[in-house]
């Protein structure tokens, strides 16, 4: 694939990696290419970071045509930089856009681009463990008609950003709130696509916990708002007795890399993970009667973060003493040993840039 690039003339400026925080800064290059039904993909570019002009009438603004995806670029200490599990994400925004009816890309093709740009973005991944360049790719549709339907013309861009950790509390617990009014989405929605709208749904519920002094929400399923499904950004474990639960992925859930991963690394140390429908009643009498162990949330952005409040139905309940467990512990030394190269790769999941 031939790839066009156009230098930015801006100096490159890494902030203090100390003060990262997530999604702030961006560097000084995007990837651009462009859909036509019929033409397919063309004009794949790499251009200096810059804003976009669409036209007042383009898909996106109207209809929501998006999705989007998050992976991250990890340095080692000697310097190597590496993806953790990219196909997963690529075959994941095509299963995001045949959702949304938007555009498929060609899987060999989408990682070419992916690492032509990392590569070209290569001195803005961070050095530190812990920090990383976050990557996000994203596609919309882009028709210049206000007709609803299929998208006839699309754009697919990365933007990357160095980033540090997602919540301020780092890997310390993180305090959560059991929506019970709004819902996310619904089985035969698009919960299991990433995309935009999902995100702009959640926004209300995510005010209204921000408000208490929560972090997000936990969402309850929408058809019988009994079901557990996930968190704003992750995907949520619970430890009840020894059990690792972790709710089922019935459609409207997102299905995370991460999530996908710590269940791997926990059923290779011996722990029994079960995926299945587990209700927020379930969960509340786990945490009154104290076998509710450990509770931990899991996602690119978000790495393993424990939960050490939920709040549901205005009661708050405190889980290990607020403290982080055992068990979520050694799932984030593992994965992050993995991703920072600290360990080694057993399961195949790296790939080197
Ligand atoms: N659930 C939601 C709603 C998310 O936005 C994310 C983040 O991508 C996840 C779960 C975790 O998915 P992954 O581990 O693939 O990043
Ligand atoms: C990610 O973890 O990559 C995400 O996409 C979460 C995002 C909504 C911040």
């Amino acid at each position: 694939m031939d790839i066009k690039i156009i230098e930015s003339e801006k100096a490159m400026s890494l902030p203090k990696e100390s003060e990262l925080g997530f999604g702030h800064y961006f560097t000084n290059h995007m990837f651009v290419m462009d859909y036509e039904a019929g033409r397919g993909w063309y004009n794949p570019r790499i251009v200096p970071f810059a804003n976009i002009s669409l036209h007042p009438a383009s898909t996106v603004l109207h209809y929501g045509s998006e999705i989007f995806e998050g992976l991250k670029a990890y340095r080692t200490e000697d310097g190597e930089i590496r993806l953790f599990r990219p196909m997963e994400n690529i075959k994941r925004m095509n299963r995001s856009a045949e959702r949304m009816c938007l555009p498929t890309l060609d899987e060999g093709e989408a990682l070419e681009i992916l690492l032509a740009y990392v590569r070209h973005e290569a001195d803005w991944v961070p050095h530190s463990f812990g920090t990383s360049l976050y990557l996000r790719p994203y596609m919309f549709g882009n028709d210049e008609t206000l007709g609803v339907h299929t998208v006839g013309h699309a754009t697919f861009m990365i933007i990357a950003s160095p980033s540090g950790s997602y919540y301020k509390e780092g890997i310390n617990p993180v305090k959560i709130m059991i929506e019970s009014e709004d819902v996310r989405t619904v089985r035969g929605g698009t919960g299991y696509a990433k995309c935009g709208g999902n995100y702009a749904a959640s926004n209300r519920a995510g005010e209204r916990a921000s408000k208490k002094g929560y972090s997000q929400v936990l969402w309850l399923d929408g058809v019988e708002r009994k079901y557990i499904e996930e968190v704003g950004a992750m995907n949520v474990m619970f430890k009840i007795n020894g059990e690792i639960i972790t709710p089922a992925l019935t459609g409207s859930i997102l299905p995370g890399i991460t999530r996908n991963s710590c269940i791997a690394v926990l059923r290779d140390l011996g722990y029994k993970v079960t995926e299945r429908l587990f209700s927020v009643d379930e969960l509340i009498a786990a945490l009154k009667d104290g076998t509710l162990e450990e509770a931990w949330g899991c996602g690119t952005a978000a790495v393993v973060s424990p939960i050490g409040r939920l709040m549901y139905e205005d009661v708050e309940y405190v889980i290990n003493g607020e403290k982080i467990g055992e068990v979520t512990q050694k799932l984030y030394d593992i994965l992050t040993g993995i991703q920072w190269g600290k360990r080694e790769d057993s399961f195949g999941w790296i790939m080197k840039v």
